[in-house]
């Protein structure tokens, strides 16, 4: 068998019904919004990739610091012989986990992205002969159906992709991955943290204008997917604060009284002009907040690093409690 395996574990129609469901509902709604994993086609991904490196968005730098310092820790206590990643992207700050995890035995990297996994998956077979690499193909957001692989297990989740979700899709997610460990299994969950917010503004929109085009491919998807018609320079990349949910909020902000059209909807949708799309939450956190959320689903939070105010990495392990504590 060759250590590298990728899986789709959701069929390219069913993703197509997701899309088509997905835009009607959110493009027909007010005020409009659109879930962020259609942001990460193969160009979206290597945008992703670009964030990544500019000077204004420090999760990348911060949370690679924290897993370098951590991960012998990691290590020792998880004793992890399969680690699962849920958004693995480039898997790039993985490596120092990979490194650290001496009786690894499989690796499965899980991401909407298929461009991603594979180049991810072919470079680590290449540097890390004897590791088993099982890449999913899948959403996250609608069940995991993981392969039966060695434990303990470690599920990763870093670069505060957790703060992508709605609270409500929050809680489904952290429900779902208690269901998916057993005693001696762990999470590893990588946060970033409310912050002063000029810090956090610019994170999300720097000055070489990376985010606000990674923002605007969500158009170039449904044009090439669904045949729409959006011209990416009638809108115009918008950050806000909401200081009351703690989130950066990205939005587009139609420039003109405009009317798109969507062949493959049979749909047409105005946008006035100033109208605002909400295609991306990003929620900030602190330390109890996380310990109390994972709480709440029966997840203990036995370790946390952070880097000052930049980010967070809780390792939380199944309670011992019997969970769900129904009726109680
Ligand atoms: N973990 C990497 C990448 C973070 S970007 C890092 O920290 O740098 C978020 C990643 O999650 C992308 O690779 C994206 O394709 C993936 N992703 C977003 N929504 C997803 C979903 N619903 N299911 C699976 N993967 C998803
Ligand atoms: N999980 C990342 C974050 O919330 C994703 C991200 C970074 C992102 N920059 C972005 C998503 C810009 C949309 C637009 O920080």
């Amino acid at each position: 068998m060759s250590p590298f395996l990728i899986t789709r574990t959701l069929p390219e129609e069913t993703t197509d019904a997701a899309l088509r469901a997905d835009v009607r509902r959110g493009l027909t709604r007010t005020p409009k919004t659109l879930p962020p994993k259609w942001f990460y086609d193969a160009h979206g991904s290597d945008l992703f990739e670009k964030i990544t490196e500019l000077p204004e968005y420090y999760p990348a730098r911060a949370e690679r610091e924290l897993l370098i310092a951590s991960s012998a820790d990691i290590a020792a206590v998880t004793g992890a012989r399969t680690l699962i990643e849920l958004g693995s992207g480039s898997s790039e700050k993985t490596r120092h986990l990979l490194d650290a995890l001496a009786d690894l035995d499989t690796y499965v990297p899980v991401d909407v992205s298929e461009s991603a996994l594979t180049r991810a998956g072919h470079a680590l077979v290449e540097q890390r002969p004897g590791l088993n690499v099982h890449a999913l193909i899948a959403d996250f957001t609608t069940g995991l159906a993981l392969p039966g692989t060695p434990g303990p297990r470690l599920l990763a989740f870093l670069g505060s992709t957790i703060g992508n979700l709605l609270p409500r899709e929050r809680a489904t997610l952290l429900s779902s991955i208690r269901s998916l460990l057993s005693p001696g299994d762990a999470l590893l969950l990588g946060t970033d943290l409310v912050k002063d917010e000029p810090s956090l503004i610019a994170a999300y929109d720097d000055a070489a204008g990376v985010t606000a085009a990674f923002n605007k491919n969500v158009l170039s998807v449904l044009n090439r997917e669904l045949g729409a018609d959006f011209d990416l320079d009638a809108f115009e990349h918008v950050v806000r604060w909401d200081a009351e949910n703690e989130w950066i909020e990205m939005r587009l902000r139609s420039r003109t009284d405009q009317t798109v059209k969507i062949p493959a909807l049979g749909l047409a949708v105005d946008f006035a002009a100033g109208e605002e799309l909400r295609t991306e939450v990003s929620a900030k956190f602190r330390q109890q907040v996380v310990r109390r959320e994972l709480a709440l689903w029966g997840l203990e939070l036995t370790h946390w690093w952070s880097a000052g105010q930049l980010c967070g990495l809780a390792l939380a392990q199944p309670s011992a409690a019997p969970w769900p504590t129904q009726g109680r």
